[in-house]
């Protein structure tokens, strides 16, 4: 294991020359002070043994997105929270758009501590629209004993500590980087005035700065930040905290992160570190933020959870996201290698509904998508009608198709769709597997027309919707780039069917046709 402090380069403090000396405040007489900086633990995730980062880049004809984020198996509880706070960033950004030049969102991830007890990553956004560009920056804390994804209030004791650390904070930029009180920006400004105290709780959020805060509302009582619930709520009350940004430094205290606008002092371009020595920070910590110290300072590995890096699982969360699964049915076939292709470029994920009798036939397809991430679903054998057949005739038609891909892929498929989406109650007591149908059929097979195709899945597509194409044609195939550009650009997010199901359990023999949560 590679210690992250090793892995992290900027120097700890800056002295200050003659040209930075010249933000400083005319007749300051420190131009040979040295400015205490942090030095942050920050670690890109591929640097970490046992970790893989994972890229996702869209290029579109009229923006560009990319993200960045760590894996610890499939499902790890905190892939899944940073990939779909990522993701939902990206449909934020994608809605928002105005149209003019080329957008670009670029998230990214660093690890900032990582041992068996905790994991903390860096998730940061800078988008660029119209000429201007915005930055931000937030962390996520996993506490493998609770299985938890925790936000940065829960590094710390009590609001009462918060609060502390921003005096700490506040201290340190009027003294060493010569920043007036009444300069001091948003929070900071308003805890130092003794406008805002851990036991008003802050209630005022973000941008009301027009209230005194000393009204005090509902919940504002101190919060417990050893509670999951209540720490998410502390984050509420304090956003807009440097603190938000916060890491651990190569000392042992923090680094905090503030924008260099509001440090004109610091001389710095990017960002300026505001150092928290570590015995400011002694007594402030909860018992998860000396464990997340203790990590960034030592490393020492990984949460040893279940499943590891191969295992396959949900990465979306996509009852907070904007999710469509397409499926394609009847293949797999001639045309279906193109329609990955396709797939490929918006890093969708879909699901096809095979049928056994032509996956012999045709097997690179099938080793394709399940390399890609797609998903295989059992069509039976031949195309027949369920409905019409014995209980033991369903069966086995099942079993046979579930044995073909297997096979192939090495694993039996997860969901079934009964063709001509028949199935009585026979059906459903025979199977072993979820029957899946759709809520948005592009009727394909009938059209045959490209245009009415896309035209079907954009007018008809919501969030959760199972859309139905059948790969077989090639009209389908055709218009599922301009299916994947137009539902792209809605901030639709392309998943598989039990990803796009996955959070409700889906049931041997339940019949689901979509995921519509309202
Ligand atoms: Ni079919």
């Amino acid at each position: 294991m590679v210690p992250l402090v090793a892995v992290t380069s900027l120097r700890r403090k800056l002295s200050v020359s003659a040209a930075v000396g010249l933000f400083l405040v005319p007749g300051c007489h420190a131009v040979e002070q040295e400015l205490p900086y942090a030095e942050p633990v920050r670690s890109s995730p591929e640097h970490l043994a046992g970790m893989e980062a994972r890229t996702v880049s869209v290029t579109a004809d009229d923006s560009v997105v990319s993200y960045r984020y760590p894996r610890l198996g499939g499902g790890h509880p905190l892939t899944v929270e940073v990939r779909t706070a990522m993701a939902a960033r990206q449909t934020a950004f994608l809605e928002e758009l105005s149209g003019d030049g080329t957008p670009e969102l670029h998230q990214d991830t660093a690890i900032l501590a990582a041992s068996p007890e905790v994991v903390g990553a860096r998730l940061t956004a800078t988008a660029s629209s119209d000429g201007n560009e915005t930055f931000e920056a937030s962390t996520l804390w996993y506490d493998a004993d609770s299985g938890e994804v925790l936000p940065w209030t829960s590094l710390f004791r009590d609001e009462e500590a918060i609060e502390q650390l921003h005096l700490t904070l506040a201290g340190v930029l009027e003294k060493d980087y010569n920043l007036p009180e009444q300069q001091l920006p948003g929070l900071l400004g308003e805890v130092a005035s003794g406008e805002r105290t851990a036991s008003e709780g802050g209630a005022s959020g973000d941008g009301s700065g027009g209230g005194t805060g000393g009204e005090a509302d509902e919940g504002s009582a101190s919060l417990d930040l050893s509670d999951p619930e209540q720490a998410r709520e502390a984050a509420e009350r304090w956003r807009g905290s440097p603190l938000g940004d916060v890491a651990f430094s190569t000392a042992g205290g923090l680094a905090v992160r503030m924008d260099p606008d509001e440090v004109p002092g610091a001389g710095r371009l990017s960002e300026v570190l505001v150092p928290v020595e570590a015995a400011d920070v002694e007594e402030l910590l909860s018992e998860l933020g000396y464990q997340a110290r203790n990590a960034a300072l030592n490393g020492g590995g990984l949460p040893d959870d279940e499943g590891g890096l191969s295992a396959q699982g949900h990465t979306l969360d996509c009852r907070r996201l904007k999710c469509v699964a397409l499926t394609f049915d009847d293949g797999p076939g001639e045309h279906t290698d193109q329609l990955l292709d396709s797939l490929a470029e918006y890093d969708a994920h879909a699901t096809f509904y095979v049928l056994g009798s032509l996956v012999r036939e045709f097997p690179e397809p099938l080793e394709r998508m399940a390399e890609e991430g797609h998903e295989l679903g059992n069509h039976t054998w031949k195309h027949g009608d369920l409905a019409q057949m014995s209980a033991d005739e369903v069966r086995k038609d099942i079993e046979r198709t579930n044995e073909a891909v297997r096979e192939v892929t090495g694993s039996v498929p997860p969901t079934i769709r009964p063709p001509y989406g028949s199935l009585n109650g026979t059906v459903r007591r025979a199977v072993d597997q979820p029957l899946v149908l759709w809520d948005v059929d592009t009727l394909d097979w009938k059209s045959r027309d490209t245009d009415e195709v896309s035209a079907q899945a954009l007018d008809n597509t919501v969030p959760g919707s199972v859309v139905l194409f059948h790969d077989i044609h090639e009209t389908s195939v055709k218009a599922v780039p301009d299916v994947l550009a137009g539902l792209h650009r809605q901030g639709y997010h392309f998943v598989t069917v039990t990803d796009i199901f996955g959070y409700q359990e889906m049931e041997p023999g339940g019949v689901y046709t979509d995921a519509q949560l309202s």
